[in-house]
């Protein structure tokens, strides 16, 4: 196994930014060479976790100045393509960045171009599958036990822009990242739409698989109220259900799985969602995809395809079709479409 040291830049020292300078540190095969932020209070935190680097206030100086092999950065959703072109520019080897790709399919499509001209890989955190529960009830469905797979069911009170490209992934990764044909959508309610993760504050939506699973998703305030949890962000299920069984996990924790060859089983107290048991392997993945070992599981590439899944759910509600997928470009962003469909009175 390689011992070569990776050297880190981050940008975005909030909450996002902190896990990453701190288990990029802890990983032992990185090294935090550069912080940037337009917060100070919250750069010196982050500097606290990953030995105090260099702070930059300005984004393009600390890549120039660095020139790191990784560049991370934890900003809000609606910051992401300059970020992407100033990484690109400054040849770094790898782009992670946070969860969703882009508020609209336009931007999402140029990052992509951008990165795979420039042969630059990307990560993105859709890093709950690396916990423990997931993992129990992805060898349940992996070993055929429930059967034939026809439905994948995920929800969250969480809204849109925070949640819809968590869920999406997890969906494509229990159904073994197969292509989508379709997606239809449903939106409700405009109160989200000024929120720093812009959304509807409800989104519902069905994928159709090419191998025939259904995908069902619901996000927001009207999903189902449900697992019984006190912390509303841990009401988070994903439920897997074939001929012979089903299997289920929560964000939060705990899972269960009941089949014909299996019984009953279940543990609510198995698997959280800290930072050792995701964000380390995590991280861990990403020294083995630039060691050219594996490719990482939360790769760019599908990240690509869950922000296909929201921004087609978005155009589907706003055309009263199924979209085909894959997504091409839009004249309108997804956020304006939102704006003029959702009414502004309430029935
Ligand atoms: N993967 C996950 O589990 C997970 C969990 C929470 C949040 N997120 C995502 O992480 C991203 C960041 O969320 P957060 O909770 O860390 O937010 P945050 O508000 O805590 O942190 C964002 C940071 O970015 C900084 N920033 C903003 N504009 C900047 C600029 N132009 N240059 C430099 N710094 C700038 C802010 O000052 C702030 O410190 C969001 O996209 C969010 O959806 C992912």
């Amino acid at each position: 196994m390689s011992d070569k040291i990776y050297t880190v830049a981050i940008t975005g020292c909030g909450k996002r930014g902190k896990v990453h300078a701190d288990y990029f540190t802890k990983n032992g095969r990185f090294k935090v060479v550069g912080l940037n932020d337009v917060d100070q209070t919250r750069m010196d935190e982050a500097g606290a976790l990953c030995g105090n680097p260099p702070q930059f206030s300005d984004t393009a100086e600390m890549l120039k100045t660095t020139k790191p092999d990784v560049y991370c950065f934890c900003t809000p959703p609606g910051l992401r393509l300059p970020f992407i072109k100033l990484g690109v520019e400054n040849g770094v080897k790898l782009i992670a960045y946070e969860k969703p790709m882009s508020t609209n399919m336009n931007e999402a499509i140029e990052m992509r171009k951008i990165l795979n001209d420039a042969g630059v890989k990307s990560v993105q955190s859709h890093q709950r599958k690396y916990n423990i529960q997931f993992q129990r009830v992805k060898a349940i469905v992996d070993s055929g036990e429930l059967g034939r797979i026809h439905t994948i069911y995920a929800h969250c009170l969480g809204w849109m822009m925070h949640m819809t490209t968590h869920l999406a992934d997890y969906t494509r990764w229990f159904n073994n990242w197969e292509d989508l044909e379709w997606v239809i959508g449903q939106v409700h309610g405009r109160e989200k739409l000024t929120d720093n993760h812009p959304s509807p504050d409800y989104m519902s939506g069905f994928m159709q698989f090419k191998n025939g699973v259904r995908g069902i998703i619901e996000v927001g305030s009207l999903a189902p109220d449900t697992p019984e949890v006190e912390y509303w962000w841990r009401k988070v299920k994903i439920s897997i259900q074939g001929t012979e069984g089903f299997a289920e996990c929560f964000v939060g924790g705990g899972w269960r799985a009941c089949t014909k060859s299996g019984g009953f089983r279940e543990d609510l107290e198995e698997g959280t969602w800290d930072g050792d048991s995701e964000q380390a392997p995590y991280i861990q993945d990403i020294a083995e995809w630039l060691d050219g070992t594996k490719v990482h599981p939360c790769n760019g590439e599908e990240a690509y395809k869950d922000e296909e899944v929201m921004c087609a759910m978005i155009r589907s509600a706003a055309e009263n079709r199924a979209i085909t997928i894959p997504l091409g470009p839009n004249n309108e962003k997804e956020l304006d479409i939102l704006d003029h469909i959702l009414p502004k009175e309430e029935h």
